[in-house]
């Protein structure tokens, strides 16, 4: 497991390095796109290569994390929609290029057996971008989640719903109960995870993450056992790292050829 700390923007920048080398090398990537605040500074910078330098998207697929269940198709807060709008809509992803779980499927676990399938069939994710939840979960595996699941139903916990109120007008109630998820299993099979962290409020996560026991109780921790994981933190959420100032050697020296 890698750890960058850095300033936003910086982190950003290198999360789009390497969305860009892969497509630069290999048009029809696969990538897998993350909602959440954590990502966005990314989607701003790729949108600015695809606009001033040609990066293009437009052989590459890519697959959502998760979606709430029962949202209005046009609801802006539906995860398909705000892929639409942060990203796939600004660049020239074809359309049916994303695919994400059908939250409003009636057949639910029908549509997450798809879903996986889907991932399957386009031979896995290259890079999958990740937020973290102040509990430590990732997509929707919220605490107590299998380390072994695949993409399914979860509940939400009252503080990922308090959490992500901000996006309903403050208002808990709005926020969905349930949703679907690709499981812990599902993203470690993506092949490079990157992982973005901002803020104080996600330091306690960050720290069980990097330097926690594996456990269900901190979902994230499962990335621990992925053999290339890249942890982009900025100072504030890298603030309870033990191991804070080793990382920033380890950093500092590394030689500029090899990436994240
Ligand atoms: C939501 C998403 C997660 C995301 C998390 C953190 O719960 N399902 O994928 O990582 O929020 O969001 P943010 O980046 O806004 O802090």
């Amino acid at each position: 497991m890698e750890v960058v700390i850095a300033p936003g923007p910086t982190l950003a920048r290198l999360a789009a390095d390497a969305i860009e080398r892969l497509l630069r090398a290999r048009p029809q990537t696969v990538l897998g796109l993350a909602t959440g605040s954590s990502p966005l500074a990314v989607y701003d910078e790729l949108v600015r290569r695809h606009d001033e330098a040609g990066l293009s998207f437009a052989r590459a697929r890519a697959f959502m994390l998760d979606e709430y269940v029962g949202l209005p198709a046009d609801h802006p807060q539906r995860y398909r929609n705000v892929i639409e709008s942060e990203i796939a809509s600004r660049v020239d992803l074809a359309p049916g290029a994303v695919q994400g779980p059908d939250g409003n499927a009636e057949d639910l676990v029908a549509a997450c057996a798809a879903f996986e399938q889907a991932i399957a069939d386009a031979g896995g994710v290259d890079l999958q971008l990740l937020g973290i939840g102040t509990d430590g979960h990732v997509a929707f595996n919220e605490p107590g989640s299998s380390l072994a699941s695949r993409t399914r139903i979860k509940t939400l916990t009252r503080q990922t719903r308090e959490d992500n109120a901000r996006f309903f007008d403050d208002d808990v109630s709005q926020v969905p109960t349930h949703c679907l998820t690709q499981g812990l299993a599902t993203i470690m099979s993506a092949r490079h995870l990157v992982l973005l962290a901002q803020g104080r409020g996600k330091a306690e996560a960050v720290h069980q993450l990097v330097e926690g026991p594996v456990s269900a109780m901190w979902p994230a921790t499962v990335l621990q056992h992925h053999p290339h994981v890249t942890v982009l933190v900025d100072d504030a959420a890298a603030s309870r790292l033990q191991l804070a100032d080793y990382y920033r050697e380890t950093y500092a020296a590394k030689p500029a050829w090899q990436g994240l």
